[in-house]
């Protein structure tokens, strides 16, 4: 049989016999969190998030993830992307939650168990582990890796070469065991005809009176099953997060791929270490990233795009030769090719940029749609407004949107021009080509090609700051002199009959 005929016959045999669980009912003590461990996040996603979606990729006939604390909370994650749950109530030990999931198991040949907290394993390397278990034919077969330290791993202790004997908590290693530096990832495959008698002599023989899975090695091994190990070629992708540093660990790890898989798709990141890319985000071609971009969410970007520094992008959507210059925090909104944003624009949601158009430094904006080529250079709250093509609008402009009960919304034609430091007060409207000058309160709509101008009228007094120097300097003398005290002024002989009628 060729190699790939035998892979096609292997890959068929784990879509039939093998289900996935994921064991992710445990509190998570060591992190000191209210939240359970699985929900903590890395790489943009929850733990538990991580390790189904590798499940994803292997075939398996069903995915079974075990809940427990926090139930609800895990099983609402997991859900959506199509695993089903078991529940173990109260949690005693990985082995106790590998029972839990019998019943969801079914009459499926083989188990590939792993645990809900190690988000950074692949696909492939659990379909190699897959494969080796089924060609093998052993009971069981462990995915191994070799640490530099393996402080708080369970030791795997081999019988011979090939077989291993037993799994040993780091609480219970005696004599040299400390010294083994070969780890048990928790992902393991189990022939089930062979497992669940074994499970069923599982004794919760340690500190915490649980029942271990890895005992269940020792058991199969000791009736003389064959345990096997696969060491994993990448021994980083079998960190499990128990704490919060190996949370940060295995967060600037996905961070690290998810750079990589962007650089390979084409696009420029200036210093990698410093990005944080979700992992739905996708970038075109020739797309630079600067130091400290955040690309979140789903946020699509185009080819040949420039993204400044410390700018935070989240559920954008930007076409082709989009600009965006340093320290933008833009949400859920649209940016058609070509356009330029910021520095220090702020979109808050749906805003929508057309072709060419330029934002400038503090714009604020939301629910605005802008037509091509719409300028808003500097200093402006756009909000509820639609503004057509090649509208220019000054420094300082503002649409107020909120009379303090509802939100009204204001429309701007197309190449109109808005002055400097205008209030457009909505509802209101502004035809096509029409001007507004600087400084005004608009509240009523402004006819298309028309000049609204609504501000105080300038009246020019000649001489009066010339005069008004003299005065102060006369005034500056005066104030040298000693202070008199301020009597009040008398009233006039008018206002005192007025006051004496009154009485
Ligand atoms: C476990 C292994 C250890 C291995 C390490 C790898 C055991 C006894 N030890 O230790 O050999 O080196 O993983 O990361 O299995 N869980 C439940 N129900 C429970 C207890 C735990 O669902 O009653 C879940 C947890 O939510 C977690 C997973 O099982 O996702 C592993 O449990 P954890 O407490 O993290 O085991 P470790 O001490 O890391
Ligand atoms: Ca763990």
């Amino acid at each position: 049989m060729s190699k790939r005929a035998r892979r096609a016959t292997i890959a068929s045999m784990a879509k039939n016999n093998f289900v996935a669980v994921v064991l992710a009912a445990g509190k998570g003590t060591r992190l000191k969190s209210n939240l359970a461990k699985v929900l903590h996040r890395a790489g943009g996603r929850t733990l538990v998030e991580n390790v189904v979606r590798a499940c994803k990729g292997i075939g398996a006939r069903s995915i079974c993830v075990v809940v427990g604390y926090q139930a609800e909370k895990v099983a609402a994650v997991v859900a959506p992307i199509g695993a089903k749950t078991a529940v173990q109530q109260p949690q005693r030990g990985t082995g106790h939650a590998l029972l839990a999931a019998k019943r969801a198991i079914g009459g499926a040949k083989h188990v590939l168990v792993l645990p809900g907290d190690a988000p950074l394993v692949r696909a492939e390397t659990l379909k190699a582990l897959m494969r080796a278990h089924i060609e093998s034919g052993a009971a069981a077969t462990l995915l191994t890796a070799v640490l530099g330290d393996p402080t708080g791993y369970g030791r795997v202790v081999r019988r011979d070469e090939k077989r291993v004997g037993a799994i040993v908590e780091q609480s219970q290693l005696v004599g040299d065991q400390a010294e083994i530096n070969e780890v048990n990832s928790s992902i393991y495959c189990f022939d089930l005809a062979k497992l669940w008698p074994a499970m069923g002599r599982l004794k919760p023989n340690n500190a915490h009176h649980e029942l271990y899975l890895t005992d269940a090695v020792r058991l199969l091994a000791d009736g003389g099953e064959t345990v096997l190990a696969q060491i994993a070629p990448d021994a980083s992708e079998i960190l499990g997060c128990n704490t919060r540093a190996e949370l940060a660990e295995a967060d600037r790890t996905l961070r690290q791929r998810a750079a990589d898989s962007l650089m390979a798709a084409g696009v420029a990141i200036q210093y990698p270490d410093t990005v944080v890319i979700d992992p739905d985000v996708t970038a075109g071609p020739d797309t630079e990233l600067e130091a400290g971009v955040q690309l979140l969410g789903r946020t699509r970007i185009g080819a040949n795009c420039h993204i400044g520094a410390g700018s935070i992008l989240s559920d954008m959507t930007l076409g082709d030769g989009v600009t965006v210059r340093p320290y933008c925090v833009l949400r859920s909104s649209r940016v058609a090719a070509r356009a330029e944003v910021g520095p220090f624009s702020h979109f808050r949601h749906d805003v929508e940029l057309g072709e060419e158009t330029r934002i400038g430094n503090f714009v604020e904006a939301k629910k605005v749609v802008l037509g091509r080529r719409v300028k808003a250079n500097h200093l402006t709250y756009l909000g509820d407004a639609r503004i057509g093509e090649g509208t220019n609008i000054g420094a300082g402009t503002i649409t107020c949107n909120y009379d303090g009960v509802r939100k009204n919304s204001t429309t701007i034609g197309k190449r109109v021009f808005i002055g400097s430091d205008t209030a457009l007060v909505a509802p209101v409207r502004v035809g096509d080509g029409a001007y507004v000058g600087a400084g005004s309160v608009i509240t009523m709509n402004v006819p298309p090609d028309a000049l609204a101008i609504a501000r105080g009228i300038q009246k020019n007094i000649p001489g009066w700051a010339r005069k008004r120097r003299q005065e102060m300097a006369q005034g500056g003398r005066a104030a040298r002199k000693p202070v008199r005290k301020k009597t009040r002024p008398r009233p006039g002989k008018r206002a005192r009959g007025k006051a004496r009628r009154r009485r």
